[in-house]
């Protein structure tokens, strides 16, 4: 098999391709096929912790998912909620990236000013820090970078999404709310936090929601300068999921405001409905061509949506 392989790479560098190669168990140093705490990465503002799953067949570039978990949470914790990531890393030749918070009941800061600025020194730079790291580690493809998250790790996604649109390709994130809905408040969890926005209490237009999104990072130096062209974020497309019966995060608003928020920074509305997709009792919100924007209401659900691994690879692309 090894000889196999140096023969088709040998091949391939003929011609002058980039040759996928095998990475080899830890040229890197890292263990593989196990979850593993990485003890330093680079600048830490807010003290973080990293764990991570790298499958020992790795090969190319592979992609890369960060999944974040819930308040009261922990990295290894949600490794184990979302088992499906590190069955399937090896087939789909992925590294996913579990940290943890340790500030605030273990949520993710999505209030503080300097979490929702890019590079402001708060969680979502930490966060950048990781992704960035694991990226060079790892020869990920940068095309292939993808974040998910439950809860307050899906408040956190949408913030990342906003605040770093240039790491990430698409999103997939289960019961939180929209990016910039905790702004001000004095903490991020059940018990520090302003629950006007986890009650459903804070409603804008999507054009004010696009707004917020938009206000977490300049806009990049683009080619075309001057003109206005190439000035633009491209944001991740999003998938968001959501439990009808969720009296934790409130289901209705946050759900509908996540949808305005997104729908309207990729310039989709709601086109159609799909019962029992991607099992019964799910309804699969489509918008526009379904390219850039889905939602997932699960009905009869609680605050605690099940990681459904295979739809977020789908919608990833891997
Ligand atoms: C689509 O499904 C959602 C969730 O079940 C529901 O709230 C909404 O009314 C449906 N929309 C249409 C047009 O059927």
């Amino acid at each position: 098999m090894l000889f196999k392989t140096l023969i088709l790479l040998a091949g391939t560098a003929a011609v002058g391709h980039a040759a996928p190669s095998p990475q080899g168990p830890s040229a890197d140093g890292i263990p593989r096929d196990v979850l593993t705490q990485i003890p330093s990465w680079g600048p830490n503002p807010t003290n973080l912790q990293l764990h991570l799953y790298a499958p020992s067949t790795l090969t190319g570039k592979p992609s890369i998912i960060l999944a974040l978990h819930g308040c009261f949470g922990t990295g290894p914790g949600h490794a184990a909620m979302t088992q499906g990531f590190q069955t399937l890393s090896s087939s789909r030749n992925f590294v996913v990236l579990y940290p943890s918070s340790i500030n605030d009941n273990n949520c993710w800061d999505v209030a503080s000013l300097s979490s929702l600025t890019r590079d402001g020194g708060g969680d979502s730079t930490g966060l950048a820090t990781i992704v960035r790291w694991a990226s060079t580690t790892f020869n990920a493809d940068p095309k292939r970078v993808f974040i998910t998250g439950s809860s307050s790790g899906c408040m956190m996604s949408n913030v990342m999404a906003s605040a770093y649109p240039d790491l990430f390709s698409a999103v997939s994130c289960y019961s939180g709310v929209p990016a910039g809905c905790l702004a001000g408040s004095p903490g991020s969890s059940p018990i520090s936090a302003d629950q006007t926005c986890a009650n459903g209490g804070i409603r804008k237009t999507g054009e004010e929601w696009a707004a917020v999104v938009k206000a977490m990072a300049p806009l990049p130096e683009g080619k075309g300068k001057g003109k206005g062209k190439g000035r633009e974020w491209k944001y991740p497309k999003v998938q968001t999921w959501h439990g009808d019966n969720d009296f934790f995060v409130n289901y209705f608003h946050n759900f509908e405001e996540q949808l305005k928020q997104w729908g309207t920074i990729h310039e989709v509305e709601f086109t159609r409905n799909e019962t029992s997709v991607p099992v019964p009792g799910y309804t699969k919100m489509v918008y526009g061509d379904g390219t850039k924007l889905v939602g997932y209401s699960a009905s009869g659900v609680g605050h605690v949506v099940p990681q459904h691994e295979v739809v977020d690879l789908e919608w990833f692309g891997i």
